[in-house]
């Protein structure tokens, strides 16, 4: 019973996001019908999760598409509808600067709208005609990027599935599930592939202050798959981790660096030194559109900043003095030095990293 994160309603021409902000207390979902709403959206949080914002991306790529209006009637102006797709680009990169899903998606979706209309303007077709032409291919290539997103994370649940012993007990970090990504979920991929193979597993899950992705999010989507979990606080995972209770951690990514390092949820880093004091396993699973060869190391990784309120506030309830000052960094960097293997759909990665993210990633990243 996977929660879909997004869905495009062909009915009302719009993109259907899960709330993410109301879960696990309230299943509401929102429909984007412009551009600008999905951007705000994924600014908000509404869709989070590196994959899922990058699909979303896509999606609003094409509704810039069909918002377009210089199209319909005359004079039709190719170059507008070019310079407005540019635009909407920008405004979706801009949205959320650390998973870099978001700009390989926009990317890809500006490539197949050039080609389209390069394509398109050979004929003898009209200007209206090749943006109709474009907005159809550019719905045919975001359909095409949700569904291989789905495809991907069953193949990481299969890749992943050789790490995992029987009655292994996995530590994971916010939500790398079915809401962070269109459907099944990257560390919660290989989650769910080792529980449909049996391999009675158990999860710890960190709360992940300050927006709760851990205790909200991926406690719900396991609950309702009826994988064992446990809730911890993130200041528990030492205690937990020398007790004993834990054999291995899995956790998702936002941007790999060609030399392995790892920009993930805030709070990774530290995990990540914990299990290799504790000598645990450390893998993150991601699919090869989270590497970014063109960055050689983490340093380089934006790390995007949010709001004070997230940290002074719980809920609507503030906890913090008024007039503090407070840092938010939502993401930190993890060196390649803890990470015992990087879990993709084209297989696992390990040292040396450099050859083996460019053999995985190949020209794509
Ligand atoms: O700020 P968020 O909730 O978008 O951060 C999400 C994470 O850090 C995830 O671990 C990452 O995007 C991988 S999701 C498959």
């Amino acid at each position: 019973m996977n929660a879909r994160s997004l869905y495009w309603e062909t009915g009302k021409g719009c993109l259907v996001l899960l709330d993410q902000r109301k879960l696990p207390v309230e299943e509401r979902y929102v429909e984007c019908r412009s551009c600008s709403d999905v951007v705000e959206a994924i600014r908000g949080m509404v869709v989070r999760g590196a994959p899922a914002i990058g699909a979303a991306a896509a999606y609003g790529i094409v509704l810039a598409a069909l918002e377009f209006n210089g199209g319909r009637g005359e004079p039709c102006d190719l170059e507008g509808f070019r310079e407005h797709l540019a635009a909407a680009a920008g405004a979706l990169c801009a949205a959320r600067p650390t998973a870099v899903n978001l700009r390989w998606a926009v990317d890809r979706m500006m490539r197949r709208a050039s080609e389209a209309i390069q394509h398109a303007s050979k004929g003898e077709r009209g200007c209206g005609s090749i943006i109709e032409a474009t907005r159809h291919k550019l719905m045919e290539e975001a359909s095409k990027i949700a569904s291989e997103d789905v495809e991907a994370n069953k193949s990481i649940g299969q890749v992943g599935l050789s790490l995992v012993p029987p009655g292994a007990r996995i530590m994971t970090y916010c939500n790398a599930g079915a809401l962070a990504t269109v459907d099944y979920g990257t560390a919660l991929g290989v989650i769910r592939c080792a529980h449909a193979a049996g391999r009675n597993v158990r999860v710890y899950a960190c709360e992940t202050r300050p927006f709760f992705q851990g205790a909200r999010l991926t406690s719900w989507e396991l609950i309702r798959d009826n994988i064992p979990v446990t809730l911890i606080t993130d200041n528990m995972a030492g205690y937990v981790m020398k007790e004993g209770l834990v054999d291995l951690v899995i956790v998702g990514a936002d941007r790999i660096a060609a030399n392995g390092d790892v920009a993930n949820k805030i709070g990774t880093y530290m995990l990540a030194v914990l299990a290799r004091e504790n000598k645990l396993p450390f893998y993150v699973a991601a699919p090869v559109s989270t590497i970014d060869l063109s960055l050689p190391n983490g340093s380089q990784i934006p790390i995007e900043f949010r709001s004070a309120e997230e940290v002074t506030n719980v809920g609507f309830q503030r906890i913090a003095p008024e007039g503090v000052d407070v840092l938010n960094p939502a993401f930190d960097v993890t060196p390649h030095e803890f990470i015992t293997a990087i879990i993709t759909e084209r297989g696992l990665v390990r040292e040396p990293y450099e050859a083996s993210l460019k053999r995985v990633a190949g020209s794509e990243c």
